[in-house]
């Protein structure tokens, strides 16, 4: 079930910018995207695309570009796959398939060039049009018993205003994110702490990082963040940063954030994806016990 607030605009449709190269991932993302690379049996992306699901949104728009044409394939009928499984008689193998392709309404945008997050967003204002969004950044899988956009979903409906994810990253790991400075706001309603966002900083160097929170890759935006991605210069790494836009408005209205409940891992880094896949498939039904035994007799 989706929460709302009857006095709010709902929270309908979810981004997902899938545009990136996937550089850091040659050469097995020479001729697929990354987002198709596979977490024990699933995309990443598709952990991302049912976290949506769960949260009660069912209308993603996606940002692709050159190359992506996979992430199409895949939430989309396969009809030579179904008829193949359907006369072999697998059919748990089909019902899977089916409920891929089942599972929603996909609107797919192209970003014609890799300008970066903010640009990327940009590229979407005419389909959100003037109602509130989401943004997940597909690269981040969160592990979590309540999916992390539908936590932030309940902040949405108590406060009406824009909502990001953070977590505390010790150390000079904070470089790699964007950083919130933050006041303390509520500790108890929610599903963990709520901050009031005074300002943000993408990619500080560790010195200069304002706090130790980061923003992962979950967003609830409202529409007034196009106006100040509309003239957001580059920032961090030459691209179009949506932290920076992000700043823009906390200057003009409230910015929330969510020091959410749940395990995060970063696929979008080697280290970060082998240990996703482990935690994983450890937690798999059909894989878990027997993989737990290879780990336990492995001569480490
Ligand atoms: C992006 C954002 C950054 C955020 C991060 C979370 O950076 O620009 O603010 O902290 O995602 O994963 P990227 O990882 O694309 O460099």
């Amino acid at each position: 079930m989706a929460i709302s607030n009857p006095a709010l605009p709902m929270v309908r449709k979810a981004v997902f910018p899938a545009a990136g190269l996937g550089t850091r991932f040659l050469p097995a993302t020479k001729a697929q995207p990354k987002e198709m690379l596979p977490l024990v049996d699933k995309p990443i992306i598709q952990y991302g695309v049912e976290e949506v699901l769960e949260s009660g949104l069912d209308n993603i728009i996606m940002i692709t570009g050159r190359g992506k044409n996979s992430i199409e394939d895949h939430f989309d009928v396969s009809f030579e796959l179904e008829r193949i499984l359907a006369e072999k008689g697998k059919n748990e193998l089909l019902a899977v398939v089916r409920e891929i392709s089942d599972m929603l309404h996909i609107a797919y945008v192209r970003q014609k060039e890799a300008l970066g997050l903010g640009h990327a967003v940009l590229t979407v204002r005419e389909l959100v049009g003037q109602e509130p969004f989401a943004v997940l950044l597909a690269d981040d899988v969160i592990d979590a018993a309540v999916p992390v956009l539908r936590q932030m979903l309940e902040v949405y409906a108590a406060t009406g205003h824009s909502v990001i994810a953070v977590e505390q990253i010790p150390g000079e790991a904070i470089s790699s994110y964007g950083v919130v400075r933050v006041e303390p706001w509520d500790e108890t309603r929610f599903s963990g702490p709520v901050f009031r966002v005074l300002d943000l900083v993408e990619k500080p160097r560790p010195r200069e990082a304002p706090s130790d929170l980061a923003v992962v890759g979950r967003y609830i935006l409202t529409p007034g963040i196009f106006e100040f991605l509309e003239t957001t210069p580059r920032g961090a790494g030459g691209e179009i940063q949506l932290t920076d836009a992000l700043r823009g408005l906390a200057r003009h209205e409230p910015i929330y954030a969510l020091r959410f409940q749940g395990r995060r891992h970063d696929t979008g880094d080697k280290l970060g994806f082998l240990k996703a896949t482990v935690e994983l498939a450890l937690k798999r039904a059909d894989l878990g016990a027997a993989f737990r035994q290879y780990l336990q007799n492995l001569p480490l």
